[in-house]
């Protein structure tokens, strides 16, 4: 069962900061989970919301502001993300936009060709199954997550059509008989966002394979 850090770790440091996957590294995560967008002159900026305005001191859209403009703040690339992480780690790169899907799959293989990561060290998830079924059209290697807040049904189905790696549904979606529907087909399911301990242990006894939260320590 896979110990993953929400934002790095949301609980502790300010979200998808270097501080913040720094904090999770440092509490033993097995892996991180961050939000990516593009920036307006095209590079895969470390984000959750698609404004600069509620984690930041700045304003405006993030893909109407240039990698320079973006960096008066503490806000990290992909690639720096990924330099501060060693060969062990999975980075869980969810797609916030349709547009990150070709910059990311183009980094992850220089990755892989030039920096010695492996497919083992990716995964990349969305809520938008466009973007993921696009991926999955021009690349059959990467690992993707098929994410839901809703739906888990729907989200296996597509998991299969798709041959993705995971499910990861929010955790109140499940249950042991979807469990062991989705475990029968070789599937593997990371639940978010879990930070109660309660709560982690009745996912920790459905046997889900990883669980994301912000405070990873208590996993
Ligand atoms: O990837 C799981 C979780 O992060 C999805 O929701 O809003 O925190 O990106 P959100
Ligand atoms: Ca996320």
């Amino acid at each position: 069962m896979l110990k993953i850090g929400h934002r790095g770790a949301k609980g502790y440091e300010p979200e998808n900061t270097l501080a913040s996957f720094k904090k999770a590294i440092d509490l033993g995560c097995d892996g991180i989970e961050l939000d990516v967008h593009l920036s307006l002159d095209g590079e895969i900026i470390v984000i959750h919301d698609n404004t600069i305005d509620r984690t930041t001191t700045g304003i405006g859209l993030v893909n109407q502001l240039t990698l320079l403009e973006l960096k008066k703040y503490d806000i990290p690339t992909l690639s720096e993300v990924i330099e501060i992480t060693n060969h062990n780690l999975l980075i869980n790169i969810e797609l916030k936009s349709y547009e990150t899907v070709e910059k990311v799959i183009d980094l992850i293989e220089n990755q892989i060709s030039k920096k010695g990561y492996s497919y083992d060290n990716f995964l990349v998830s969305s809520f938008d199954w466009q973007a993921l079924q696009q991926l999955r059209f021009l690349n059959e290697k990467i690992q993707i997550g098929v994410l839901t807040e809703d739906n888990l049904e729907t989200a296996f189905a597509f998991a299969k059509f798709i041959e993705a790696t995971t499910v990861n549904p929010y955790f109140k979606l499940l249950n042991e008989e979807n469990v062991a529907k989705i475990h029968e087909k070789g599937i593997k399911i990371f639940v978010w966002t879990v930070n109660e301990i309660e709560d982690i242990q009745k996912m920790k006894n459905l046997k889900v394979d990883g669980i994301i939260s912000d405070f990873p320590d208590r996993i």
